[in-house]
């Protein structure tokens, strides 16, 4: 298939062109490079531009006859969303509703969507299941919610098909190496303790150490980028399967605590870290970790790089070989 990959140049994206690619699939990348790095567009055709171009999308998917579209162009940091949160409408939901119509109006059927684990806001239970409600607690999760319930009403009327994929926290790089994580600012918890390594942060800041789990602090479910590519080809195949519509956590299931994060850390990279303990984050739950029994169960989906240690290692590999992130061009 011929694949429009928006947001191909960022971290989740450029991954998942790789495997994309690697399996046999037509890549065209459209990002606007506002985050993403020309670097890791090494495999398929990159288009500068941006998501509320519905001229140049329209055209794009006319002319390279794409046949689904991989969504993954969007503002995510939760923090940012609540200071400016009409820039998140505008990107997140203007935007992709512009992909959608161009769409549309050209006949793409396919739509695999970036959504997260921020649509379920604050847990009532755990592990989180798709059935949890949906109540975000900041402007970036109410932003793809707001896509995601667009979505069955385009299906209704229109036939698009589509697949959401909620992540929890993608986390580790391409166990090839050529990949990598370079988010700015980065705002993750393992490239930030790698950096720490690697001398060039001066500490961890650990958020919190008094919620309510065994270390006292905050647990989350780290999936390797990599499972989370091949889910979103075992997401494709689906929907060009005969598949209609879904909506699947991607999670590993088991949840780290930032502080197993760090000891796992320094583990790999052979030293103690520097570390201090700071007050909670507002709205940082104590416990989020999936329930991905859904897509494991639906779509075979079987995560095989999503164990903490490789995660740490692949990560801290790339970040060895570019400590400086991917070349700023
Ligand atoms: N990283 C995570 O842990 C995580 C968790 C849950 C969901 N997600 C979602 O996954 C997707 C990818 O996340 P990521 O970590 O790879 O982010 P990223 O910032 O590395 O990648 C996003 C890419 O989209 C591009 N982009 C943004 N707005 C654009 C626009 N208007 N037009 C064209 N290109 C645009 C950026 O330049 C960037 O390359 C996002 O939709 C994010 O919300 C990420």
């Amino acid at each position: 298939m011929h694949i429009l990959v928006t947001g191909g140049a960022g971290y989740i994206g450029s991954h998942t062109v790789k495997e994309l690619v690697k399996t046999g699939h037509q890549v065209t990348v459209l990002d606007n490079l506002s985050k993403g790095w020309r670097a890791t567009v090494n495999k398929a055709r990159l288009l500068k531009g941006e998501l509320t171009d519905q001229r140049l999308l329209c055209e794009l998917l006319q002319a390279e006859k794409i046949e689904a579209v991989m969504h993954f162009a969007a503002s995510s940091l939760v923090g940012e969303s609540m200071q400016c949160p009409a820039d998140y409408y505008a990107n997140n939901v203007t935007g992709s509703l512009v992909l959608l119509e161009a769409m549309r109006k050209v006949g793409v059927p396919y739509f695999v969507f970036s959504s997260t684990a921020a649509v379920y806001g604050e847990p009532i239970e755990i592990p989180i299941s798709e059935d949890h409600p949906t109540i975000p607690t900041n402007p970036y999760g109410a932003t793809k919610l707001a896509l995601e319930e667009a979505l069955p009403w385009y299906y209704q009327a229109y036939g698009l098909r589509y697949i959401s994929l909620r992540y929890f926290n993608a986390a580790g790089a391409d166990p090839e190496g050529e990949l990598g994580e370079d988010h700015n600012p980065e705002t993750h918890l393992i490239p930030l303790v790698l950096k720490t390594a690697l001398g060039r942060a001066p500490e961890i800041k650990i958020f919190g150490n008094d919620y309510p789990t065994p270390d006292g602090t905050c647990v989350r479910d780290y999936i390797h980028v990599t499972d989370l590519a091949q889910a979103h080809i075992l997401a494709l195949e689906a929907l060009a399967g005969g598949v209609d519509f879904s909506i699947y956590n991607l999670g590993n299931g088991n949840g780290y605590s930032v502080l197993e994060v760090v000891q796992a850390t320094e583990k790999v990279v052979g030293k103690p870290l520097p570390k201090t303990f700071t007050q909670r984050r507002a709205g940082d739950p104590a416990i989020l970790v999936a329930s991905a029994e859904r897509i494991k169960r639906e779509l075979q989906w079987k995560p095989c790089y999503s164990d903490l240690q490789t995660i740490i290692e692949t990560a801290w590999r790339w970040q060895q070989k570019n400590p400086l992130g991917y070349p700023k061009c």
